[in-house]
């Protein structure tokens, strides 16, 4: 199963490829995360409290654009399109996430975006809210829905619902020159469940500190072995607890760090499975391609680049989701809330943290909690939506976002990242056009 490429680093590391289906997995390292150090070529610019608000209607966040199986943003018939989590604007912005529905957005210059609604027909998704996915516009224009159903099927507004599934539905999308509307998706089933073993399931997860995670997926075909694959967010498998950290997870830490006991909870991944059907109904679960137990809990929304062989992986995560013990005196946490990415030659590879720390575009100290939901396009545009910008010193100072926040741009040279540029608010240009 093992590829030894040429080697890197000065001879001091060696590339590896696995097979997908293979057990070797990435770590993570408590090392790593102990090397996240801020500055401009990774801190995101601050976001005025007067930022324009795309719709009235809706808060948004997670967003991603129509994509191809190969993971290029793709215009159809010449409209830009966009897929956001949407909830009513009139609740309190907290509370979207047990309301939130998948809603699109069109237009031409991939800058002002009409709000077209909901993407399914009412009442037809699983689960008991919508949460993130991908979706995808196959060879035959059929457009593909992957999402997360979130929550037990017909269970309503319900925090403490925290079951999480993985559903399918496919339907038609249809333009004219005033806009883009949907049809079908109406038969939503559930593609795959967390397992217990490879993924944890919700009752395994229950003695753990945070939100268990089984969601997220990201469809794309693999350029090297042409098949089609679905990376989504999940945790090590087994009872939340039961993990010990080893050496693999810690690395190669300062002398004297230790890891506290309850950095064991700590078990996020990003999962891999395997379409095994031709309806894309059909999928295999593999083992995770990259584990962060000891260091973090989430791995959020992960998504891939790949450009001249090298695979970049790239996730979200939060300054809150960090594992224990990874904080340096008069640091304020282990990592700032923003995208984290990993290079490696292959799709399953030994991949290594960009920058040394994994940190790629972290939100400014003064606005922790300015953007998130990054999702770093093949031109290696990033958009991200605004969560929250203070207005003041008080706490209740703030003014929440819900809108698509700058694009943000990024140089990749090797396993180092840099922030490039600034370009306008929800800036998301389709890569190719479709037919
Ligand atoms: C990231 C996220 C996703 C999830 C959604 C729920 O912002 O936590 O992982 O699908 O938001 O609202």
């Amino acid at each position: 199963d093992r590829l030894p490429g040429p080697s890197v680093g000065g001879g001091q590391r060696v590339d590896a490829v696995f097979s997908p289906r293979s057990t070797y997995h990435a770590n993570w390292t408590r090392a790593d995360a102990l090397k996240i150090e801020q500055d401009a070529t990774n801190t995101a610019p601050l976001i005025p409290s007067d930022f324009p608000v795309m719709t009235d209607q809706v808060w948004i966040w997670d967003t991603w654009p129509l994509t191809n199986l190969n993971m290029q943003p793709v215009a159809y018939e010449g409209w830009n399109i966009i897929f956001s989590l949407t909830a009513p604007r009139d609740i309190f912005f907290g509370d979207r996430h047990w309301q939130a529905k998948i809603g699109f957005f069109y237009s031409q210059d991939a800058e002002h975006w009409t709000y077209g609604g909901d993407l399914f027909p009412a009442g037809s998704s699983r689960g008991s809210r919508e949460w993130a996915g991908s979706t995808v516009l196959a060879d035959d224009g059929t457009v593909h829905a992957f999402y997360t159903a979130s929550g037990h099927d017909g269970g309503g507004i319900d925090p403490n619902d925290a079951l999480q599934r993985l559903a399918h539905a496919q339907g038609q999308i249809h333009t004219d020159a005033d806009g883009v509307w949907f049809t079908g998706f109406e038969n939503h089933q559930i593609i795959a469940q967390a397992d217990g073993t490879l993924y944890q399931t919700l009752e395994q997860s229950q003695a753990g500190p945070i939100i268990y995670a089984f969601r997220d997926p990201f469809v794309f075909r693999d350029p090297t072995d042409h098949r089609v694959y679905a990376l989504f967010e999940g945790n090590n498998g087994g009872v939340a607890g039961s993990h010990t950290c080893d050496r693999s997870e810690i690395g190669r830490v300062p002398p004297g760090h230790v890891t506290p006991a309850d950095a064991r909870y700590y078990t996020g991944n990003i999962g891999l499975m395997e379409l095994r059907s031709a309806d894309f109904t059909q999928w295999k679960l593999l083992p995770p391609l990259l584990s962060a137990e000891c260091t973090n809990q989430q791995t959020e929304r992960p998504h891939l680049v790949v450009q001249d062989g090298q695979y970049y992986l790239w996730t979200i995560s939060h300054m809150f989701t960090f594992a224990p013990g990874l904080t340096e005196p008069g640091e304020i946490a282990a990592g700032p809330d923003g995208v984290y990415g990993f290079v490696g030659p292959g799709l399953r590879s030994n991949y290594r943290p960009m920058n040394g720390s994994a940190l790629v575009l972290g939100n400014p100290p003064e606005q922790p909690l300015q953007q998130y939901s990054h999702y770093v396009m093949p031109n290696l545009l990033v958009e991200s939506f605004i969560d929250t910008v203070p207005t003041g010193p008080g706490p209740g100072d703030v003014v929440y976002g819900g809108t698509l926040a700058p694009t943000l741009e990024l140089e990749l040279d090797g396993a180092t990242s840099r922030l490039a540029g600034e370009l306008p608010y929800a800036y998301v240009p389709a890569e190719v056009a479709f037919p």
